[in-house]
């Protein structure tokens, strides 16, 4: 027998049992006549005791042999030990040894195997199956499990299904690039990999199979940030028969489900925000509701005061930032540097500090007296003791600008906890967004999304401007998700491929098969997608989804424990018949 327990789970009421543990030396302590060992496995750390004289002798050769990450089998009595560790569950106990066999020896790790690492990204990256080992990435990759179990269990309650959908597939237009894989049996042709499963699980609409999901990679060649890999995975869904309200519903009782199963938190009924509202009131299309500080737009109370750069203007618009009417200079002078930086292109900041005493004291002082400033406090509904910060410009970048600027000092007043959690539909999405680069209009969301019937005929007319049957799934400045009531109607989806600038042609060779479908009998359909990885770090209480992720890939799209991408043999490319061209 290789262990009779686990490194995690002896207890006080254990002691004066005989076990048998295996896993990996995390420390050695040899003070003389006393042995500690530190014993690791996937459950927590047991301590092993050996003293000299009592201990048996062969026992005490073999401890003082040990290095770190060696292998071992322990065999003993449990004891209870005379300094407690309240901070790991088995800190009441410890393991007086009479038996210890070395499995196998381990070359000294590369980094600390311990919460806080010595080591730093590049080097835990590339020997990522030993930074796996440590108690912070073990406890993410619980986290998702549990998540992956309970969104199962959830989901079959509800009658959906699981079906597998292809890998090696066509292009799907969702916008970013696709990865592709060359045919070997197909000359110069090309599969993709699926940015997401999004036709297929029309098609299965299309089969009858009224409510599908899977836990789904998928494949996008994009720039990388922290929430975003190149293969990722979604909870993908699709269901027929629904109306927007009951996709929100569903999803809306798997958030409270799996907040509340995994999390313990409990989740009241989501807000449901429009995306005009949205981009009004916090200049972005995920807001962190976390926190107030919401947008208020000045420009009847700014402009035509002799100040240019308001009067210029499209849009000038402030949030309050509550009590920090005590900023310094200093203070002040980092917030206008922040908005300066190239990322967010502001070209200044004002502020205005409404004192305790009642009194203004602004960075416009020359073109604003204090009762003008009252104005502006008073439509910002700022009391005394808060700060008004103000930023102006075309609409569209000033928003964005003051979003950045909102989420700052969300951070620098410690409003944006990670263990609270504010989750909220957006609603009603542009259909089209307009492609500065391309000079035409693209699907936000993707071409298969409906527009609101009654923006339709806006189509034509102000394309810009007709509403789609989109929703999105924020949580505390995060999409989490996203999905559409769908096209199900032939002739409709022409129509939306004509409008984002398809031919006829074009249109039947890339989409003749959901077209053709569309004309069995597809009925009435819609679904979402939730980003898995995103929902795991949100839950684990981090920005960044990489350490959910068992082997993820570095910030160049590369996994440099298996050194990918590589080149290949010459061989391998004959075989496809593909020259590389350097
Ligand atoms: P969408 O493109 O919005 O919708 O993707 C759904 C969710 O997937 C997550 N996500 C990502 N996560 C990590 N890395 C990435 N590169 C990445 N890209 C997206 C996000 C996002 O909200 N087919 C539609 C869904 C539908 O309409 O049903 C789709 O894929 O959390």
């Amino acid at each position: 027998m290789l262990r009779s327990h686990t490194c995690g789970e002896l207890k006080i009421e254990d002691v004066n049992k005989e076990v048998t543990l295996s896993g990996w030396v995390q420390k050695v302590r040899d003070k003389g006549g006393l042995i500690w060992v530190d014993l690791r496995d996937r459950y927590g750390i047991t301590q092993l005791l050996l003293e000299e004289g009592r201990s048996d002798t062969s026992v005490l050769e073999t401890a003082r042999m040990l290095g770190r990450e060696y292998v071992i089998k322990a065999s003993g009595k449990v004891i209870e030990r005379e300094s407690k560790n309240p901070n790991i569950s088995t800190g009441s106990i410890e393991i007086d040894l009479t038996g210890l066999e070395i499995l196998n020896t381990s070359l000294t790790p590369p980094f600390t195997i311990e919460d806080n690492t010595d080591g730093g990204d590049e080097l835990r990256m590339k020997y990522r199956y030993l930074d796996l080992r440590r108690q912070p990435l073990r406890k993410n990759l619980e986290l998702r499990n549990r998540l992956s179990i309970e969104t199962r269990k959830y989901l079959d309650d509800q009658k959906f299904f699981e079906i597998e959908t292809p890998y090696l597939i066509k292009s799907t237009p969702e916008g970013a690039r696709d990865f592709v894989v060359p045919s070997r049996m197909n000359e110069g042709q090309f599969y993709a990999l699926p940015q997401s499963p999004q036709t297929f699980k029309q098609l299965l609409m299309v089969a009858g199979y009224d409510r599908y999901y899977q836990l789904v990679k998928c494949f996008r060649d994009e720039d990388l940030r922290a929430d975003r890999q190149p293969e990722f995975t979604q909870i993908d869904c699709e269901m027929a028969f629904v109306e927007q309200d009951d996709i929100l519903s569903t999803f809306e009782g798997m958030v409270k489900y799996l907040f509340n199963t995994v999390k313990g938190v409990k989740i009241n009924e989501l807000p449901r925000m429009e995306y005009a509202d949205a981009m009004k009131y916090y200049g972005s299309d995920k807001p962190d509701i976390r926190f107030g500080m919401k947008f208020v737009e000045l420009n009847d109370v700014c402009k035509n005061n002799g100040f240019k750069i308001f009067d210029d203007a499209e849009l000038v618009v402030g949030i309050v930032a509550d009590g920090c009417a005590n900023y310094s200079r200093k203070q002040l002078d980092k917030l206008t540097d922040f908005v300066r930086k190239p990322q967010i292109g502001a070209k200044g900041l004002v502020y205005v500090k409404y004192n305790e005493d009642g009194s203004f004291k602004s960075s416009v002082d020359k073109f604003y007296d204090q009762d003008a400033l009252k104005k502006w406090a008073d439509t910002m509904e700022a009391k005394p003791g808060d700060l008004i910060l103000v930023l102006s410009g075309e609409v569209d970048k000033v928003r964005k600008q003051l979003n950045e600027l909102r989420l700052e000092m969300g951070d620098r007043l410690e409003m944006r906890n990670p263990e609270v959690f504010a989750p909220l539909w957006v609603v009603d999405f542009p259909l089209l967004e307009w492609d500065e680069e391309l000079e035409r209009y693209h699907a936000m969301h993707h071409p298969f999304t409906s527009p609101k019937q009654e923006d339709i005929n806006m189509l034509d007319t102000q394309p810009g401007k007709v509403r789609a049957n989109a929703y999105d799934l924020v949580i505390n400045g995060v999409e989490i998700g996203g999905g559409s009531i769908r096209i199900h109607d032939r002739d409709l989806q022409k129509l939306m491929f004509k409008h984002l600038g398809f031919t006829e042609t074009e249109a039947q060779d890339q989409f003749g098969f959901l077209l053709n479908a569309f004309e069995y009998g597809a009925p009435p359909h819609g679904g979402i997608a939730l980003g898995f990885d995103r929902l795991a770090a949100l839950f684990g209480g981090q920005d960044s989804i990489r350490d959910f992720i068992a082997f993820p890939k570095n910030n160049s799209g590369r996994d440099i424990m298996i050194d990918s991408p590589s080149v290949i043999a010459n061989e391998q490319l004959d075989e496809l018949k593909i020259k590389v061209i350097k």
